[in-house]
């Protein structure tokens, strides 16, 4: 008998029918708790756009399944430097339905939404544990690990989009 690794295994599970689609912020509440902040009955994200904003949901069997925000917000980091920038936050998949594809799906589709509407350059404070799947969507980790107390360790990761403007620092296509 041929046992399957773990990796093995995961490649055999189909990729989910969703439909991804905007959303508003009460429809992913339920589900970041869940996920974000299991245990704390009360948590809501902290969410105050200063202007353009979107949430983004995947949908399997009509139930959301994946979530994930964007906001026009500047960030002080020195390795941001200066274009509009969008921040990513709260993405989140549930447990029974993450590793096949769908955060995936809401992240691609969220920062083509980004583009659409003439941002620069996305950035979030990402978990360690999610580094690879921000990687694996062409996010760069910049500048030191730090530590958020109760969500653990975090990495600021960015995000070029394929913009060509004069006069700003941003010329990546990736
Ligand atoms: C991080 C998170 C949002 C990713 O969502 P997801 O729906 O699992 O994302 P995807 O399925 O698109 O990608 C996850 C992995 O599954 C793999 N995958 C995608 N489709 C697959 C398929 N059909 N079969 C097998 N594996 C697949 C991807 O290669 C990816 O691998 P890697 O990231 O380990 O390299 C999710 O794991 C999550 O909610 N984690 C807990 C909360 C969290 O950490 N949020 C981020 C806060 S910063």
């Amino acid at each position: 008998m041929i046992l399957q690794s773990n990796a093995d295994f995961l490649r055999t599970i189909p990729t989910l029918d969703v439909e991804v689609r905007l959303i508003s912020l009460e429809e992913g509440e339920e589900l970041r708790r869940r996920v974000l902040r299991p245990g704390e009955k009360n948590w809501r994200i902290s969410f105050c756009p200063a202007s353009d904003f979107f949430h983004m949901g995947a949908f399997h069997a009509s139930q959301l399944v994946s979530v994930a925000s964007f906001l026009v917000e500047s960030s002080d980091n020195a390795f941001i430097g200066q274009g509009e920038s969008w921040r990513l936050r709260g993405m989140a998949t549930s447990p029974e339905m993450q590793s096949r594809g769908v955060g995936g799906r809401v992240l691609g589709q969220g920062l083509a939404e980004v583009e659409k509407r003439n941002g620069a350059l996305v950035w979030c404070h990402g978990r360690l544990s999610a580094a690879r799947f921000y990687q694996n969507h062409g996010f760069e980790s910049v500048g030191d690990v730090f530590e958020i107390p109760g969500t653990g360790l975090h990495a600021l990761y960015i995000r070029k989009l394929g913009l060509r403007r004069s006069g700003d620092e941003f010329h990546c296509n990736s």
